[in-house]
C-alpha cells in the first residue's frame, strides 16, 4: 500500500514528467480511458457540452436521464448560427480529441483549436478531428492566444495536471471573450461517505493495476490515482476561479460525484444571450 507522503508525491509530478506519462500512454490512452470509467466517460463528455451551452434550459434537453447527441444537436441550433457570429472553442490538453469531437457533433464553431504539451497526443487528436481544426502544440500554463479570442475554453482530465491553478485559471479568462465560459470536466472524489467507501478500492487498486497492465506504464496510472486521491474538491476549484475573478461559477457532480463539471463565466450573462444582443457581428480569429 502507498504511504501518504508517497501518495503526494505521486499525484504532483513536474511538468516534464507529466508530458513524458503521456507521451508514453498516447497508443493505449483512448482505450484505458473508456475502460477504467467503465464506458462513462462518453456520458460525462455530453454531460461537459450539455453544461457548456447550457442547454439543461432547454426543455427537450430536460427529456430523460441518457443526454442524446441528437437532443443537443436540436438545442444547439439555437445558439447563433451561419450568420458570422458562430462561437469559437478552446479545448486545453485535447489530447486525443474526445471532448472536442463531442462538441463538434452537437455545434459548427466559427473556430475550433486544440492544445496540449504532448506531441503524441496531438497526432492521435489530428487523426480523430476534422481538418478545420487547429491543433497547437503548448503548454496551458502560458496560453499563445490574443486576449479575448474564445467564447468557451474547456478542458476535461486536465485540472489535476495544472501546476499553478491562479496562473491557469488567469490565462483562461485572458483569453475569454467578454461574455465568454470556461467549462471543465475533472474527475472527483464521492461526498456521500459510504460511496466513497465502495469507490475507494477502484481508485487505490483497480485504476493503477488495469492501468499498469494494460500501458505498462505503473507509474502514469499511480499519478492518475493518487492525483484524484488527494485534489481539490469541486467546491475548492470554484472558489480557485472566483478568485481570479470568475463570476457565477458553478459545479455540477456526475455519477455520485465520480466526476464534476466545473464552470465559470468572464462576466455576468449567458454566451448565447449575450451573442444574440450583438447581433450579426463578424469575428475575426488570429490565433
Ligand atoms: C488526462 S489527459 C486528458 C485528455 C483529453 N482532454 C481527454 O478528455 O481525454 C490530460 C492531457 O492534458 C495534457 N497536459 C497536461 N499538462 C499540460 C500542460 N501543462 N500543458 C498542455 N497540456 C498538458 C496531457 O498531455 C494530456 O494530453
Amino acid at each position: 500500500m502507498t504511504s501518504r507522503s508517497t501518495e503526494q508525491e505521486l499525484a504532483h509530478p513536474d511538468r516534464k514528467t507529466i508530458q513524458s506519462f503521456f507521451d508514453a500512454i498516447h497508443r493505449q490512452y483512448d482505450f484505458l480511458n473508456s475502460l477504467l470509467s467503465f464506458g462513462l466517460d462518453r456520458y460525462w463528455r455530453k454531460c461537459l457540452v450539455q453544461e457548456a451551452f447550457i442547454f439543461h434550459r432547454h426543455p427537450e434537453a430536460r427529456k430523460g436521464r441518457r443526454i442524446q447527441t441528437e437532443i443537443l444537436r436540436r438545442c444547439s441550433s439555437s445558439l447563433p448560427q451561419d450568420d458570422g457570429s458562430r462561437l469559437s472553442i478552446l479545448d486545453l490538453g485535447v489530447g486525443t480529441g474526445k471532448s472536442l469531437e463531442a462538441f463538434l457533433k452537437v455545434y459548427s464553431f466559427e473556430r475550433a483549436v486544440g492544445c496540449d504539451f504532448s506531441e503524441r497526443m496531438l497526432v492521435k487528436a489530428k487523426s480523430r478531428l476534422d481538418s478545420s481544426c487547429a491543433l497547437v502544440a503548448c503548454d496551458f500554463h502560458e496560453l499563445p492566444f490574443r486576449s479575448e479570442a474564445f467564447d468557451v475554453v474547456t478542458g476535461s482530465f486536465i485540472l489535476r495536471s495544472v501546476q499553478d491553478l491562479e496562473r491557469f485559471f488567469s490565462e483562461v479568462k485572458r483569453v475569454l471573450t467578454k461574455s465568454g465560459k470556461a467549462v471543465f470536466l475533472e474527475l472527483t472524489r464521492p461526498a456521500n461517505r459510504f460511496v466513497y467507501l465502495l469507490y475507494q478500492p477502484y481508485l487505490r487498486y483497480y485504476l493503477p493495476i488495469v492501468g499498469k497492465l494494460v500501458s505498462s506504464q505503473e507509474k502514469a496510472y499511480q499519478f492518475l490515482s493518487c492525483s484524484v486521491q488527494t485534489f481539490l474538491e469541486p467546491r475548492a476549484l470554484r472558489l480557485e476561479m472566483e478568485h481570479v475573478g470568475f463570476l457565477e461559477t458553478t459545479t455540477k457532480s456526475l455519477t455520485f460525484g465520480a466526476a464534476t463539471v466545473i464552470e465559470g463565466r468572464k462576466a455576468a450573462g449567458s454566451v448565447s444571450s449575450d451573442r444574440e444582443q450583438k447581433g450579426r457581428r463578424s469575428y475575426e480569429h488570429r490565433v
